[in-house]
């Protein structure tokens, strides 16, 4: 797929696809997500190189499949589409693998991005996942899937495999310490590290005020 007109036209009707399939979604991974992520890493490829097409290609599908979202028998939705539209095997592969490459899978479960197009849009979903809108996402995931806020007896779990991290139940605050105080020192690029650091701090505040609210302190 080499005609800029062409790759214009395929980007067109997957964020049409893909808008209309998350446009409901009630669990922090609407439509506005996807097109947060998309916008970010338009922004690195910019900054930092890598195939612009194939980025935005895969930021647009990156939740497609997801196992939050879909069910197992829902998987190969990506794959489908990338048929349908009739994109080259090779770029397809591409796209399917920088996919595979971008979940956080766990604590202690290594996700090394092995391109700059993988790296670049692992960045960006995960800069999505702190800061105010990663709090605010965090907890409409949380009231989503029916978790407490928080319980002072359930402590984080630092999960070793993927299959534990998917298991999990606890509430919602945990995730914090299992997930997004995680994120600022696995960003791959100098630009989302950057990014990273503010929405960092911004969500150790929170949470300060947060157990200072829970004991009533302030
Ligand atoms: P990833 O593929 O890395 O999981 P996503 O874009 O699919 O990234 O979304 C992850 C977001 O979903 C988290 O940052 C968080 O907001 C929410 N989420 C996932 N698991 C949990 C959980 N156990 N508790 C609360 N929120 C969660
Ligand atoms: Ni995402």
């Amino acid at each position: 797929m080499n005609s800029i007109i062409q790759q214009k036209k395929v980007l067109e009707y997957t964020e049409n696809f893909i808008r209309v399939r998350f446009e409901k979604d009630g669990s922090g991974h609407d439509w506005w997500h996807i097109h947060r992520v998309r916008n970010l890493a338009i922004r690195f490829a910019n900054i930092e190189g890598g195939d612009l097409f194939i980025v935005e290609m895969a930021a647009l599908l990156h939740d497609l499949d997801d196992w939050k979202l879909s069910g197992d028998e829902q998987m190969g939705q990506t794959k489908a589409w990338l048929i349908q539209i009739g994109l080259p095997n090779e770029q397809s592969e591409k796209i399917l693998s920088i996919i595979a490459e971008v979940s956080f899978k766990g604590a202690g479960v290594e996700t090394a991005a092995t391109s700059l197009e993988a790296a670049i849009v692992q960045d960006a979903d995960r800069l999505d996942a702190i800061g105010a809108v990663g709090i605010a996402r965090t907890f409409a995931y949380g009231g989503n899937k029916g978790r407490l806020l928080y319980h002072p007896d359930e402590n984080p779990e630092m999960h070793s495999s993927f299959e534990a991290y998917q298991k999990t139940t606890a509430p919602t605050i945990n995730h914090f310490y299992e997930k997004l105080l995680l994120l600022r020192d696995r960003m791959n690029t100098s630009t989302a590290k950057k990014m990273a650091e503010g929405r960092h701090q911004f969500m150790e505040k929170y949470l300060e005020q947060f157990f200072s609210e829970w004991e009533g302190k302030i």
